[in-house]
């Protein structure tokens, strides 16, 4: 699959988790705490992935992106810490949804500064069949991906 084709469904599989939390009622306390352990599961991988493969290469092969992924990986870095916070937060605190909505605020931020604004240039820039090579290397690097948001190397820089 193209990398980036796989970026952006694993974006939409995310958005649907936090439509689905939005919806959830105030109470509905163990609804909150699975979508949000979906939420940890997903965003973990795909940071890692992001950050393993296609951010490295996208800064090889197209330097001028170097800013967008510089400022993209202070944005996981944030993200991460939140997810980390969550794992330990329980949905009954009175700072559950505040910290869930700040985290969709971020994430949301993040995922249309990389559709809109660098993804492009990746796609301008590189040949169909490296995106493909660098989608499968990413679909394989999924099953890799520790459990741990802060096991992310974004989260130690
Ligand atoms: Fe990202
Ligand atoms: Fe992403």
């Amino acid at each position: 699959m193209d990398a980036i084709v796989l970026l952006k469904e694993d974006h939409k599989v995310v958005e649907k988790l936090f439509k689905k939390f939005e919806k959830a009622g105030d109470k509905a306390y163990k609804d909150k705490r699975k979508l949000v352990d979906r939420i940890i599961f997903e965003l973990t991988t795909h940071a890692y992935i992001e950050e393993e493969i296609f951010y490295p290469a996208a800064r090889k092969r197209v330097p001028e992106t170097t800013d967008h992924v510089l400022e993209s990986v202070e944005e996981h870095h944030v993200v991460v810490w939140m997810l980390n916070e969550l794992k330990g937060l329980d949905p009954k605190d009175e700072r559950f949804d505040a910290k869930v909505t700040v985290l969709m605020e971020n994430v949301r931020h993040h995922v249309e500064e990389e559709e809109k604004e660098w993804f492009p240039q990746v796609r301008a820039a590189m040949k169909r069949k490296e995106l493909q090579e660098l989608g499968e290397r990413m679909e394989k690097a999924k099953t890799d991906a520790p459990a741990s948001p802060l096991a992310v190397k974004s989260a130690k820089q």
